[in-house]
């Protein structure tokens, strides 16, 4: 049985293998409508269950479709509807139960610890839609968006500018894994996650860690950033706003990329915080295709799991 939980997890092959899968099945399916099934769906017995302890717009339509167009069926768990999350219901039993039910989980879950304990009681794949600790999924559909953009991601240059959060926690990951260069800048207290950056290092991925924006984006072939506040943070939003305002990313950033960098964002975003609206709005802007291929990549993931 394979999960889907961190990047650091999965062998470099599979993840290759997730990736490509997922940009020729896209290629496939380019003349067909949103809804229709791919000519090679083969999920046509099977059951996703989703479950969400916070919001989410993407990771949720983007894996109803992923499922719809791989012919399978999905049902939606609301914690604050269900036995799980009201708490009368122990994390072990109703694992226990969706194992009877579905064919897979895909899970949003406020603590990664409760990912963890979930994970373990269940008897069927699942997926990590996002912890306080990483974006996995997010990160493969970047990978997919930057290599139909640039070409192959090895050896180019990643610019991460703001909070050493979740999203760039799996972005460390990646580094090691798909072999590309990581420039993060933020503030020193908001450093990445020591564990996973000790991990890269052992691993010997390319990561600098510094204070200065313009030497994370010069020359860079994407410049990435996130929101300021994440779901659940229960930080003095002012203070970290404050110390993050140096990270926004503008044109005069965009300016120090190469000339025909790409912008990322995962999204929602704080438009005018992290990033201005000239450069979420402007034609180096890749944030619409990379919501987009969350689709095409998680179909990949599902199927690599089930298989
Ligand atoms: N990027 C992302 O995961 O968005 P949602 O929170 O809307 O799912
Ligand atoms: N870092 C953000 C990502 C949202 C997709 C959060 O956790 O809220």
């Amino acid at each position: 049985m394979k999960n889907f939980i961190n990047i650091a997890d999965v062998e470099k092959k599979d993840l290759r293998k997730i990736i490509d899968h997922a940009k020729s099945q896209k290629e496939k399916r380019s003349n067909l409508n949103k809804s229709a099934i791919d000519p090679e769906a083969y999920l046509t017995d099977k059951i996703l269950i989703m479950i969400f302890e916070k919001s989410s717009t993407r990771t949720r339509i983007s894996f109803e479709l992923a499922m719809k167009q791989l012919g399978g069926q999905l049902v939606v768990l609301n914690p604050k509807e269900s036995h799980y999350g009201s708490g009368d219901e122990s994390v072990h039993d109703t694992a226990k139960v969706l194992s009877q039910y579905g064919d897979i989980v895909m899970m949003r879950t406020t603590k990664h610890e409760h990912f963890l304990e979930f994970s373990k009681h269940l008897d069927i794949p699942i997926i990590n839609g996002l912890t306080n600790l990483s974006h996995p999924c997010q990160i493969m559909s970047d990978i997919m968006t930057f290599e139909e953009l640039k070409g192959s991601i090895a050896n180019k240059k990643i610019a991460w500018l703001g909070d050493g959060n979740n999203v760039v926690y799996s972005l460390i990951e990646a580094s090691a894994q798909f072999n590309f260069e990581l420039s993060i800048a933020c503030p020193k207290q908001l450093i990445p996650n020591k564990k996973i950056l000790n991990w890269a290092k052992s691993k010997k991925a390319k990561i600098l860690i510094t204070n200065d924006p313009n030497k994370a984006a010069s020359l860079a072939d994407c410049v990435m950033t996130d929101k300021w506040i994440s779901m659940g943070d229960t930080v003095n939003k002012k203070k970290k706003k404050k110390l993050l305002k140096p990270y926004q990313v503008n044109n005069k950033i965009m300016k120090l990329a190469k000339t025909d960098a790409i912008f990322m964002h995962c999204l929602p975003a704080c438009r005018g915080e992290e990033v201005t609206d000239e450069v979420m709005d402007g034609k180096q802007s890749a944030v619409w295709l990379e919501a987009l291929n969350r689709v095409h990549a998680q179909k990949s993931i599902i199927e690599w799991c089930l298989k």
